[in-house]
């Protein structure tokens, strides 16, 4: 359609990277177009801490399910949803901030995710490849005191970038027909529909993988989801300030 759609369209995870640096004016170039995305009422509620190759970074690896790529890759961000400077921002202006609300939570995941999907956008224009890693989550109390995180600041996932010294197969979604609707969410054929993906999936992954996997996308939702998910996250983000209304 055009340059942008097709670079969208030929997104996949990189999990191994040449060993080239990327320069740190790369680095700042990619937060800057993150931060171009558009912002709920400008507010801008988010952070993001850059990880150095080192010790602090392979103790992160380690938290996040032993992802060894995480403590290879040139650059590692961690983004947070943060709203501790519009504590700040009240505060200079003689303000009670009223904070906790749900609805903040919303605004800054939702904030941080438009910064994030931006940053991707612009690594991978750059010829970059990215991973996104929410197993931080898996022991975001630790990964928030390993970042010296305050009250009103918390971490979402991480994202590696690098070069590329890997191109997988791009994963095929769901087909439009499956999540566009016409005005009402009704669809007589959503189930015919996940069937004829769920043939689809099937045939990716054991062509990916040689035959060694060939679970559906039905069958790996149904084994996610009847597992509990991450269930210490709620405790945490209330002993940081969100979520308490
Ligand atoms: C918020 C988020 C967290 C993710 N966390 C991880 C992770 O911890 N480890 C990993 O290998 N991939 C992770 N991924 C990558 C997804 O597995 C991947 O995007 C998905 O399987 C689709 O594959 P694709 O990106 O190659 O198209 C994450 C993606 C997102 C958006």
């Amino acid at each position: 359609m055009n340059d942008v759609i097709g670079l969208l369209n030929a997104h996949r995870s990189i999990r191994a990277y040449k060993k080239i640096p990327v320069s740190q004016g790369t680095v700042e170039a990619i937060v800057q177009a993150g931060q171009a995305s558009a912002t709920s009422s400008f507010i801008q509620a988010y952070s993001i801490i850059q990880v150095a190759q080192g010790e602090a970074r392979s103790q992160l690896a380690a938290l996040a399910a032993n992802q060894t790529f995480i403590a290879e890759a040139p650059v590692f961000l961690v983004v947070c949803a943060d709203m501790q400077r519009h504590k700040m921002a009240c505060d200079m202006n003689g303000a009670d901030m009223l904070s906790g609300y749900a609805e903040q939570f919303i605004t800054s995941v939702v904030d941080s995710a438009l910064l994030a999907q931006n940053m991707v956008i612009a690594a991978e224009s750059m010829g970059l490849g990215i991973c996104y890693v929410g197993a931080l989550r898996n022991n975001i109390a630790e990964v928030s005191d390993l970042l010296g995180l305050p009250d009103l600041v918390v971490p979402l996932f991480g994202l590696c970038i690098g070069y590329p010294s890997e191109k997988p197969d791009i994963k095929p979604r769901l087909p439009v027909k499956a999540v566009l609707r016409q005005e009402r969410y009704d669809d007589p054929e959503a189930l015919a529909t996940l069937q004829a993906y769920d043939e689809l999936t099937r045939e990716y992954y054991q062509t990916r993988t040689g035959g060694q996997k060939s679970q559906s996308w039905t069958e790996q939702m149904a084994a996610k989801l009847a597992k509990e998910s991450r269930p210490h996250i709620l405790a945490f983000m209330q002993s940081k300030g969100f979520l308490l209304k």
